[in-house]
């Protein structure tokens, strides 16, 4: 399976999925593209480092419409089948879902249904939730809504604070998204309703 990386900055989450493939404990999957949507995103200097084709294609200031088109065009290009969202902070438009159905996968670090959007680790740790951690789900058009493919939690600790917390979270997070994408490549799960187990 040909994955597309999607990404606005640091790029951990790009770096655990190239690492597990390069291990081989992500199989049967390669990065086709990594694309980010500003010069300045770490993870594309990541990315070329590892001599994989990185592409930026620059947001700012053009219409959502269309940058979104450029974006689908190159993914296409490399032949992208799987679409992975690592850390871009980029509204989908409805365009791009109807171009990659079932196959466009995000991070977001809280469990969902709870705490989406954003600085959700601070909103966990004002609420007072005693569990936290990481989703990965399917992307649909309401924002952090997608069909939930798994979750990993952490404890909240008394002195959390949202850095200490999102720290903990974070290395969640990199099991967490390689272990999805071995799931949806897979072709061993299925969707019922909005449930993703085993068919
Ligand atoms: C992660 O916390 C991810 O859950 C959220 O954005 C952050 C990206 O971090 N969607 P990185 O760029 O992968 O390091």
């Amino acid at each position: 399976t040909r994955l597309g990386v999607l990404l606005s900055g640091r790029g951990s989450n790009f770096s655990a999925i190239a690492q597990a493939i390069k291990e081989g404990t992500l199989r049967d999957c390669e990065i086709a593209v990594v694309i980010a949507n500003r010069e300045d995103a770490v993870g594309l200097e990541i990315a070329r480092e590892m001599g994989l084709p990185a592409r930026c294609i620059v947001s700012k200031g053009v219409p959502r419409a269309e940058h979104d088109a450029a974006v689908i065009a190159a993914l296409k290009s490399f032949g992208v089948e799987l679409v992975v969202l690592a850390g871009y902070m980029r509204v989908l438009t409805p365009a791009f879902i109807a171009a990659f159905p079932q196959a466009i996968l995000n991070i977001h670090p809280s469990l969902l249904p709870s705490f989406a959007g954003l600085d959700v680790q601070k909103a966990a740790l004002e609420y007072g939730v005693k569990f936290a951690g990481c989703t990965v789900h399917f992307v649909d058009e309401a924002v952090d809504h997608g069909v939930i493919v798994l979750q990993r939690t952490v404890e909240v600790l008394d002195a959390d604070t949202p850095a200490t917390l999102a720290a903990r979270i974070l290395v969640e997070e990199h099991q967490a998204y390689p272990e999805a994408i071995a799931r949806v490549i897979s072709g061993q799960y299925t969707v019922v309703g909005r449930r993703y187990i085993r068919a």
